[in-house]
């Protein structure tokens, strides 16, 4: 089986559910209180250690999530081996949008690709209670569609490079 050294993925989902931060996170393990939405699209690169003799290089691209880039967004993902699909928690508009984004995403490039679902700022679950989205539920959409759900904090880092390493690893595998 062939071990490709890179892979290109996408990160996609409505404006302000945390990519740029989950991106930030998993990157250089940072995060800024006061992000700002992106603009067209960010690049970054990160290595990842996949098992002892085989490391992958992840090329990320990080999109811009306000409505008006939308139209963009197939430039992004067409050729992606992977995405990741955030949604916000504590919105349930942005679970929707998620939803929408895994339909375009089946239908541009297969059920080849592998696709992650996180449902960022899980950090406002425990802290004051703003959760509007089930996880169960969520979990159970996710198994319907074969996607790799877990929720995530890039404020506190939780699940950040875990979700990202099953991607990995399942990119890996194909
Ligand atoms: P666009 O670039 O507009 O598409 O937005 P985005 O999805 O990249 O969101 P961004 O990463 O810019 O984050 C939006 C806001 O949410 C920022 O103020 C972040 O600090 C905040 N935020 C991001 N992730 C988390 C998280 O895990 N927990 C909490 N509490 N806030 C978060
Ligand atoms: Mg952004």
């Amino acid at each position: 089986m062939s071990r490709p050294g890179h892979f290109k993925m996408v990160l996609l989902g409505e404006s302000a559910v945390g990519k740029s931060s989950l991106a930030l996170r998993f990157a250089k393990g940072q995060y800024q209180d006061h992000a700002e939405s992106t603009i067209g699209a960010a690049f970054l690169t990160h290595t990842l250690q996949i098992d002892a003799d085989t490391t992958l290089k992840v090329e990320l691209w990080d999109t811009a999530g306000q409505e008006r880039y939308h139209s963009l967004a197939p430039m992004y993902y067409r050729g992606a081996q992977a995405a990741l699909v955030v949604y916000d928690i504590t919105n349930a508009d942005s679970l929707s949008q998620a939803k929408k984004w895994v339909k375009e995403l089946r239908t541009a490039n297969g059920i080849d690709m592998i696709i992650g679902l996180a449902g960022n700022k899980a950090d406002l679950a425990t802290t004051v209670n703003k959760r509007k989205v089930d996880a169960r539920e969520v979990a159970e959409y996710a198994d319907d569609n074969q996607l790799i759900f877990m929720e995530t904090s890039a404020k506190r880092g939780d699940n950040v490079s875990e979700i990202f390493m099953n991607v990995a690893r399942q990119v890996a595998m194909k």
